[in-house]
């Protein structure tokens, strides 16, 4: 970073102007109390919903925090994500694509719906990643499946370990009848890789949800996709830059439930959110955003989150097309 600031030749140049417009839409977006939190599982219902947190981390590592970016919360679908990064390195596209779709569903994320392979629609609803929960390490102990998915988290975040909630598995766990549902209809279907146990499936998938980040770290992963695979600060690759890739088409068309379409329309970026309110928003070759701020709108996205992307592609053209 240094040798580049020496040689004039940062990705953003003028961060500091980027840093006070973040921090400006921020307190613009503070009073903003529409929304509600999700309360399907009953442990994220107990979230304070007036949490907001932002963090940007360019690709030559330039990082801003705004509001409550140093505070935990349970990744949730955005874990969808590295689920499917870390099934493609290990079976490639066609080995993972011949248990799930790449076209987007045009429902919500825990429909029970499928293609006419009888396969999920993309790994970005329920349903697909369950199925890219599956792919992960099949056959070794589930201990050491979750180390990995967990070490790659740490690794696409700098180094820096992640939580995990217990609670909010527990709890996902024992209201989890609709992902159980879809599990089961899934196997009839023979969706899954041979030799499959179902219901060890599922407690991985719940426990990749239960996976804990901050603000500052969910940025520097989507930082980690926007530099191709390699994390800015440390330079480790963690992703080929084809991983990336594909996940990020999977982004931009699937990433943000229902509402994936307008998304792209409007704003043109690849992102994935989550039921807790988390948004990792990948500036592709730029750098990683993430907003956390558990109030969702209908669709199930974070109200804030999207309000902040609409006010960033206003201020900056970081539309690719
Ligand atoms: O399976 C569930 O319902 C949650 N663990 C994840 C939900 C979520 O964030 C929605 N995603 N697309």
């Amino acid at each position: 970073l240094l040798r580049r600031v020496v040689q004039d030749q940062l990705i953003v140049p003028d961060f500091g102007l980027l840093a006070r417009e973040i921090d400006a839409t921020y307190e613009e977006l503070r009073d903003e109390r529409g929304g509600a939190v999700a309360d399907y599982i009953p442990q994220l219902a107990r979230t304070d919903p007036d949490s907001f947190g932002i963090a940007v981390c360019t690709v030559d590592g330039q990082r801003h925090l705004a509001g409550d970016a140093r505070t935990m919360f349970c990744v949730q679908s955005v874990s969808k994500t590295v689920g499917y990064c870390l099934a493609l390195e290990e079976h490639g596209i066609d080995g993972t694509h011949q248990h799930v779709g790449r076209e987007p569903s045009g429902l919500g994320f825990n429909e029970v719906t499928f293609n006419q392979q009888g396969l999920p629609h993309n790994p970005m609803i329920n349903a697909g990643a369950i199925i890219s929960a599956s792919l992960i390490r099949p056959g070794e102990p589930l201990s050491d499946r979750y180390e990995h998915v967990e070490r790659t988290w740490q690794r696409l975040a700098g180094g820096r370990r992640p939580g995990f909630s217990n609670s909010v598995y527990l709890s996902e766990r024992a209201t989890a009848d609709r992902n159980f549902a879809l599990g089961y209809l899934m196997r009839e279907r023979g969706a899954f890789p041979e030799g499959t146990d179902l219901r060890e499936a599922l407690e991985f998938y719940f426990q990749c949800c239960s996976v804990e980040v901050d603000a500052d770290m969910l940025a520097m992963v989507a930082a980690t996709f926007a530099n191709g695979g390699i994390c800015p600060l440390t330079g480790d690759r963690v992703f080929g830059p084809d991983t990336v890739q594909h996940c990020q088409s999977l982004m931009m068309s699937c990433g943000m439930y229902d509402f994936s379409g307008e998304f792209a329309f409007s704003i043109g970026l690849p992102a994935k959110s989550g039921v807790s309110g988390a948004l990792m928003i990948v500036v592709p070759q730029v750098m990683g955003i993430a907003v956390w701020s558990p109030r969702l709108d209908s669709q199930g996205n974070t109200v804030r989150g999207i309000e902040f992307c609409k006010r960033l592609v206003e201020r900056y053209v970081v539309h690719p097309h």
